[in-house]
């Protein structure tokens, strides 16, 4: 590999698929997921485009799996880190089986800390990076109470994990070198959720997704939601609302409605 190297998980369809598209211009690859023979294929279309493509397969809901992946990238060539891998499992929590929820936000939430923690340490000795995760708008639904939304909250869980962590490392990476963005996408037409997106009049094509956070970096963006425009108020009034919270609720006293006596 004599190019920039960037590891893409969830690689075998979809966002993931697509970002390895974009990026075999001027990137060897790794790709990850669990179904070999897609990758298998998707690395000879990407060496015919001059890549140079290490195929990864590995099931990140398993320990063992993550291990593969964090191995590959202790070796500290990698230059770009894609934690793009995810899966829905849409259901009332009452529902889901206890073992589910392990392996949900393990996939979900867990592996892209574990993967970025590996792939850390070598961005920052080489002196560059770029870090990215997929999240969801889904991440910022906890309190929405629209109908149309799935059942999600497990998924919501992991999200929002993903965001705050991402969110929260590009505060502590800022006099660094090393990029960091989170990506939150609204409905794409993937295989998802069953390919459920394919028939939602407003759902987004991967490519564009993609398209939309490789721009995102080149603009500096942390948070991508390749829909959104007037991302910087969108975020303005997010920050402002945030701070609002933490800095209203750190007061040593009682909110005066918890000293009321009739609370
Ligand atoms: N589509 C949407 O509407 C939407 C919206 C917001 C956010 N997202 C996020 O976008 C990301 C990509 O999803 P997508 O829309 O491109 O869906 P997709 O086409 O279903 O792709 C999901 C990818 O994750 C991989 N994956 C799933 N389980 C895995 C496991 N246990 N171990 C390793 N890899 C695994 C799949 O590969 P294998 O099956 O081969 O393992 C596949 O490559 C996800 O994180 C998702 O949460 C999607």
């Amino acid at each position: 590999m004599t190019r920039p190297i960037a590891l893409i998980t969830g690689a075998s369809s979809g966002i993931g698929a697509s970002y390895a598209r974009l990026l075999a211009d001027d990137h060897d690859l790794i790709l990850v997921a669990r179904r070999a023979d897609r990758l298998a294929d998707l690395a000879e279309e990407l060496r015919a485009h001059g890549a140079a493509v290490e195929v990864l397969p590995a099931d990140l809901m398993a320990n063992d799996g993550i291990a593969a992946v964090t191995d590959r990238l202790a070796a500290g060539d990698v230059r770009m880190l894609i934690s793009n891998a995810g899966a829905g499992g849409y259901a009332p929590l009452a529902d889901v089986e206890s073992a589910d929820i392990d392996r949900l936000l393990t996939l979900n939430a867990v592996a892209p800390i574990r993967l970025v923690h590996a792939a850390l340490p070598a961005m920052l000795a080489a002196g560059e990076g770029t870090i990215v995760t997929v999240a969801s708008l889904l991440a910022f639904s906890a309190g929405s109470t629209d109908p149309r939304a799935p059942r999600r909250t497990l998924y919501v869980a992991a999200k929002a994990a993903t965001l705050g962590f991402t969110r929260t490392l590009a505060g502590e990476l800022a006099d660094t070198p090393v990029r960091v963005q989170v990506v939150c996408p609204g409905v794409v037409a993937t295989d998802w959720n069953s390919g459920a997106g394919r028939s939602i009049p407003w759902a987004m094509a991967p490519e564009d997704v993609a398209s939309a956070s490789l721009a995102g970096l080149r603009l500096g963006e942390t948070v991508c939601a390749p829909g959104l425009e007037g991302q910087d108020s969108a975020l303005d009034d997010l920050l402002a609302a945030e701070g609002a919270f933490v800095a209203g609720g750190s007061q040593p006293a009682l909110a005066a409605r918890y000293t009321d006596p009739r609370a």
